[in-house]
């Protein structure tokens, strides 16, 4: 039977019935009050997220790199030296796209699962200054949450802008973008929020706008400029079409983030990321990655050594239609990851636990049945104060 699959991937995440609704009904025509209206509401709730008073907050039509090509693009000119603290797919994948822009780009390397170490990142820009540090908040393919608020202390104090990829960390992991010092950063529709992938959101400070002004890079579809112009109207636009249809999704799914506000959203990652973690290893099985505590995003498994990571990922979606990610980069194989931010209950990650462990068994790794469901009912009884 054809059933819709159980995504526990990290993003696209499952999409609220609100959102589909939203998303379904008829078209809002992108010039005018009516949309104006809307881009205003979706604009004002992600300010919020963001934690912003003070900076401007802009949606574009693509996926999350999208918006970070619009980072590199806009605030920087060919040549600029940027630092990259590498330590993940997600922050090489910066360094790939400051190379395709011409910026000389030089990395601090850790192995991956590793925290970036801000003395480090510190010590690398009083030997060589950068223009700007780009720093991933969730490091998506080893589950660690980096230590964006000291990275960007040590970065503001070496004059360098802060730019910051929060495409699968904003709004399940605290952020504070006035109060850590960010000049930019870059969200996306499809993660956190649960809406339909297809919109980048980028919040500018200040300073990056004055970089903005001086910086030389070629751009045109992506131009802060142009997009501030048309956001400043008094029904404020696009500058070309948008995803009119994902944006009508994305205001139904902020509304329902911010129906219990954000510290409900935050503790609800916390404690389904610790109901994964204590049920895989009631399970044997090993976490990978630093900051485990702090990590609520994404769970990176050690697959057991005699079963593929990849093997684990296929026969869950095809006994089960469960969603897991595979690892990527020099992970593949031997980590499998679970995604648990945005729409997920805690009866979501029970299902989840409890078609890893059928799967297990099926593939010949002893397991006691009900052990992973029984931590994390623990943790989430616990919570619940039971
Ligand atoms: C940390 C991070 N950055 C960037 C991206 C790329 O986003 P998109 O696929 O929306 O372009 C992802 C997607 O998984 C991500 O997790």
């Amino acid at each position: 039977m054809n059933r819709p699959e159980i995504i526990l991937a990290p993003g696209p995440t499952p999409i609220p019935p609100e959102v589909l609704l939203a998303q379904g009904s008829p078209l809002v025509y992108h010039r005018g009050p009516g949309f104006g209206a809307l881009m205003r509401d979706v604009t004002d709730r992600l300010r919020e997220l963001y934690r912003t008073d003070r900076a401007d907050v802009l949606l574009m039509t693509s996926s999350g790199t999208g918006g970070l090509e619009s980072a590199v693009q806009n605030a920087l000119s060919p040549g600029d030296e940027v630092l990259v603290p590498l330590a993940g797919y997600f922050s090489e994948r910066w360094t790939k796209l400051a190379k395709a822009f011409g910026l000389q780009v030089r990395t601090i390397e850790y192995d991956w699962g590793r925290k970036v170490v801000p003395d480090e990142v510190a010590a690398a820009l009083a030997e060589h200054p950068a223009k700007a540090v780009l720093l991933t908040q969730s490091e998506t393919s080893t589950g660690v949450i980096q230590p964006i608020e000291e990275l960007a202390r040590v970065a503001n104090e070496a004059g360098a802008l802060v730019i910051v990829d929060v495409v699968s960390s904003l709004g399940a992991v605290p952020f504070d973008f006035d109060g850590w010092g960010i000049d930019v950063a870059v969200g996306g529709s499809q993660k956190a929020l649960s809406a339909s992938p297809g919109l980048a959101f980028v919040a500018i400070s200040d300073r990056a706008w004055e970089a903005h002004r001086s910086a030389t890079m070629p751009r045109f579809y992506f131009d802060w400029s142009i997009y501030k112009e048309f956001a400043d109207k008094k029904d404020p636009e696009n500058p070309w079409t948008p995803a009119i249809s994902v944006m009508q999704g994305l205001q139904a799914a902020l509304e329902l983030y911010f129906q219990d506000g954000v510290d409900v959203a935050l503790a609800r990652h916390r404690r389904l990321s610790r109901g994964v973690k204590e049920g895989v290893q009631a399970l044997g099985l090993d976490l990978f990655g630093e900051g485990l505590e702090d990590n609520w995003t994404v769970t990176a498994i050690r697959a057991p050594e005699s079963i593929d990571a990849d093997t684990i990922c296929d026969r869950i979606r095809s006994d089960f239609g469960c969603v897991l990610a595979p690892g990527q980069g020099p992970l593949r194989g031997t980590v499998f990851r679970i995604g648990h931010f945005g729409y997920f209950s805690e009866l979501d990650i029970l299902r989840g636990l409890a078609a890893l462990e059928m799967t297990l068994e099926r593939l010949g790794h002893p397991v006691k049945r009900g052990a992973a469901v029984a931590a994390a009912e623990g943790v989430f009884q616990e919570a619940h104060g039971t």
